[in-house]
């Protein structure tokens, strides 16, 4: 379930190309679960109709202060009282600038001004040409928004409407999202730092064949999202995997099982946590061939002498961080039978506090699953759900063996 699921938000647009987005966001942000009233500028109706943002939420649009719906005809009070957050996407540059010298002639700016600092956080989304985003009025309008305690998201790169490439693109709505989904995370792992391994190894034969398997990566990249947005610093070494790099996450790509040791190396010294998820493989070939290998014609196939691969998590969970409490590890099981049996061997094996159990064939490739977490006192299910939302239940566990 969506952190946004029951919230009640106040979706702001100015005026701004970017506002046909901002469609697109208010529809993802009902389908999370949140209520959405959305508030326009003038400026915003001349890119959208309130027509359609009242399909897409639900509700009838407020463009005025002086709507005369609201009884008391404080427009500006009653919606900002309600929310549980006021999320301006589009902020025009014009938009940032009242906001700063707390304009308040219209409805929008209005009520963000209105708002009760302490307990209605304002979320904002630039969006504009690059030239007036590096402008240093915008730059400057921006570090006074967030210190005074303004949530300013980042811009987007790429290509512009008006034809330039540049910095000041309005996120994507799906990115607003995750900001916002983020946002209302609880922090559970704030001033930890996490490092994930995840998806499967690929064994070079030779430069055109090798060895894999079949694990998606799925678990491992909705745990380091799980984490980032619980507050932790996390990066992720994945192999090959076509998931997209969760919002706030630092991901380096590896191919084999030694690269994927030597990215881990590199970055453990610095973290608190260490979840390993990736299906590593146990063996590589002995030698990769420099070229391909090719059929002969005898019918002879080719002899494979394969080697040992490093056991990553094993090598961790001996490190004198690990030993020492400075480093909590986290270890994977793919069974196919028997899980309990040899999740609790394998916790042992591995040297590890806590090891999570799940049937492989079941769940590779799938969005959903079921883990068992197998700790010194025992085990705990964590029944059938979406990846995502069991990301979510590991990384609060996890936070509690911390403290
Ligand atoms: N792991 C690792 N490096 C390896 C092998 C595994 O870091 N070379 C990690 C996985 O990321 C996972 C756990 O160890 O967290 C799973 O171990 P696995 O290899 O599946 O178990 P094995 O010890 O190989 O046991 P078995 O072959 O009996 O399943």
């Amino acid at each position: 379930m969506s952190t946004l699921a029951g919230k009640h938000l106040v979706l702001g647009l100015s005026g701004g190309i970017a506002a046909y987005k901002s469609a697109e966001l208010c529809r993802a942000l009902v389908k999370a679960g949140a209520t959405v009233q959305v508030v326009m500028t003038q400026a915003a109706e001349q890119f959208m109709t309130a027509v359609t943002l009242q399909a897409l939420s639900g509700r009838p649009v407020y463009t005025s202060q002086w709507d005369p719906r609201e009884a008391n005809n404080m427009a500006h009070i009653n919606l900002s009282r309600e929310a549980d957050a006021i999320v301006v996407a589009p902020a025009s540059a014009d938009f940032m600038s009242k906001l700063l010298h707390g304009g308040a002639d219209e409805l929008l700016s209005l009520m963000c001004l209105a708002r009760p600092l302490d307990s209605v956080p304002l979320i904002v989304a630039p969006a504009m040409n690059r030239e007036m985003w590096s402008n240093p009025a915008t730059q400057r309008n921006v570090a006074q928004l967030r210190a005074d305690g303004v949530h300013v998201l980042d811009v987007g790169q790429g290509d512009q409407a008006c034809g330039e490439t540049g910095d000041g693109r309005m996120l994507e709505a799906e990115e607003i999202l995750q900001e916002l989904e983020a946002f209302f995370t609880p922090k559970l792992l704030a001033g930890k730092s996490v490092l994930v391994t995840a998806g499967p190894t690929y064994e070079a034969i030779d430069p055109v064949r090798g060895i894999t398997n079949l694990s998606s990566g799925k678990m491992g990249f909705a745990i380091a999202r799980a984490a980032q947005m619980a507050g932790a610093q996390v990066t992720l070494v994945a192999g090959p995997v076509h998931l997209p790099t969760p919002r706030g996450v630092g991901r380096v790509n590896v191919q084999s099982a030694q690269q994927m040791q030597h990215a881990v190396m590199q970055h453990v010294e610095r973290a608190h946590v260490f979840i390993a998820t990736a299906a590593v493989a146990d063996w590589r070939p002995a030698q990769a061939a420099d070229q391909k290998i090719k059929k002969d014609g005898s019918g002879q196939t080719p002899q494979l002498a394969f080697v040992e691969n490093p056991d990553i998590l094993a090598t961790v969970a001996q490190s004198s961080r690990a030993l020492s409490g400075q480093l909590f590890c986290v270890g994977f099981a793919a069974e196919s039978h028997d899980l309990l049996a040899h999740a609790t061997a394998k916790r042992q094996r591995k040297g590890v506090p806590l090891l999570v159990g799940n049937i492989g064939p079941a769940t590779f490739g799938q969005d959903d699953n079921a883990l068992l977490l197998v700790d010194e006192k025992g085990a705990r299910e964590l029944p059938h759900a979406s990846k995502q939302a069991l990301a979510f239940d590991l990384v609060a566990d996890i936070a509690r063996r911390l403290t």
